[in-house]
C-alpha cells in the first residue's frame, strides 16, 4: 500500500491530517551521491535509523522538498516502510510536501510577536507577495509561512529567511526585506551566520557545509551571536546577585572506562575552543556569567543521560568494528 506524505492511506497511517505530497517530474535527481550521502549521515548513529531527520534535510537540500522519491530512498536506506518515514516527514514542519521557492521567509505570527505587529507584517507581506501560507511567487523567489514562535521573543516581532533571523522587524523593514530577495540579495542578517539560500541550509541541517571552502564556513561561525534583550536576564542576575544552580549533571555521569577520553575542564586549553572557553570563564565579572560559561565549556563532564547511550552502543571489537548482538540493532529498535 502507498502511505506518502499526505496521501489519504499515509494520513490513515499516520493520523496526521496532512495535504498532499505534490509530485514533479522536473527534480533534479536524488544520485548515488544522495544515497552516499545519506550512509554517511547514518554511519554517525549507533542506531541507523537516528539518521531520519537529517537524511530529510539532506533529500530536502537536492530537491527542494520532501519529495515521494525522497522518502522512498530514506525508506530503503533505514530498512523502514514509506508510512513510517511518511509519519516523521508529515509531524515537522521543517519538512516540506512541495517544491520550496529559493527562500523561505517565515513570519512569526506567535502571541508576543503578534501582538507587537507580526500578524501586520505578515499580512502585508502575503499581500505585497501575492501569496498565501505555505505558498511559493510566481518567479520561484520566496515561500512564505506563518510561524509558531521562532524562539527569539525577546526581539519580536521576529522575521526568519531560511532560518536565520531578522530581529525587531516593523512592516516597512520586512517589504524591504522581500524585495531585496527578489532583486537576488542576500540581505545580513541582525544575528547569525550570513544568508545562504533554503537548499543551501537544508544541507547544513543535514550535517555537511553548505559552504564553499573553510573560509567562508569560518566567516559564518564568527558571525554576531547574540545581542543586548537576549543578555538583559543575566545583566539582571547579576545585579541580584543571582546564580543558576550547578547542572546535577556533573555530579551523577558515569565514571569514565578505559579508552574513554576524561572530559573534566583542565584549565589547561587543549583546543583552540578550550583555551577560548577557559578565557571566558576567568573572565566571568559575577556568578551568573561564571556559571554559563562553564556550561558552555567544551570539556565539562558529559551530561548522564548521554553517558548511559554510549554505554549502549556495540563494543568495537579488534578492527574497530561495531560488533553485533549488543541489542541496539535496527531489527530491534524497530
Ligand atoms: S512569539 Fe515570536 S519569537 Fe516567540
Amino acid at each position: 500500500m502507498s502511505a506518502l506524505p499526505g496521501s489519504a492511506e499515509g494520513t490513515a497511517v499516520t493520523g496526521l491530517d496532512s495535504s498532499a505530497v505534490e509530485v514533479h517530474g522536473d527534480l533534479p535527481p536524488l544520485t548515488e551521491t544522495t544515497r552516499a550521502e545519506c550512509r554517511e549521515i547514518m554511519a554517525r548513529y549507533p542506531v541507523p535509523r537516528s539518521a531520519l531527520l537529517p537524511m530529510l534535510h539532506l533529500v530536502q537540500s537536492v530537491q527542494g522538498y520532501v519529495s515521494p522519491e525522497g522518502v522512498a530512498l530514506c525508506a530503503q536506506e533505514l530498512g523502514l516502510t514509506k508510512a513510517e518515514v511518511g509519519a516523521v516527514a508529515t509531524f515537522y514542519t521543517m519538512f516540506k510536501r512541495r517544491p520550496t521557492g529559493r527562500h523561505l521567509v517565515s513570519v512569526c505570527t506567535n502571541t508576543l510577536c503578534a501582538v507587537l505587529g507580526g500578524q501586520k507584517i505578515y499580512d502585508e507581506v502575503a499581500a505585497e507577495l501575492g501569496v498565501h501560507h505555505d505558498e511559493t511567487t510566481a518567479d520561484g523567489t520566496i515561500t512564505l509561512e506563518h510561524a509558531e514562535c521562532l524562539a527569539a521573543c525577546d526581539y519580536a516581532p521576529v522575521v526568519t529567511v531560511d532560518y536565520e533571523f531578522y530581529d525587531q522587524q516593523d512592516v516597512a523593514a520586512a517589504l524591504e526585506l522581500v524585495a531585496a530577495l527578489r532583486r537576488g540579495e542576500k540581505p545580513d542578517p541582525t544575528r547569525g551566520a550570513p544568508l545562504t539560500d533554503f537548499r543551501g541550509v537544508s544541507r547544513q541541517l543535514a550535517g555537511f557545509s553548505q559552504h564553499a571552502d573553510a573560509a567562508a564556513a569560518q566567516a559564518a561561525v564568527d558571525g554576531p551571536s547574540a545581542g543586548v534583550p537576549t543578555l538583559r536576564g543575566v545583566r539582571l542576575a547579576a545585579e541580584r546577585g543571582e546564580a543558576a544552580p550547578a547542572m546535577p549533571a556533573a555530579e551523577t555521569a558515569a565514571p569514565a572506562e578505559a579508552g574513554t577520553p576524561d572530559r573534566t575542564p583542565t584549565g589547561d586549553g587543549g583546543t583552540p575552543g578550550a583555551q577560548a572557553a577557559d578565557a571566558e570563564v576567568a573572565a566571568a565579572g559575577n556568578p551568573a556569567e561564571r556559571s554559563g560559561a562553564e556550561q558552555n565549556h567544551p570539556d565539562r563532564p558529559e551530561p548522564a543521560g548521554r553517558a548511559a547511550a554510549d554505554r549502549d552502543a556495540p563494543a568495537p571489537d579488534a578492527d574497530g568494528q561495531a560488533q553485533s548482538g549488543s541489542g541496539t540493532s535496527v531489527q530491534r529498535e524497530v
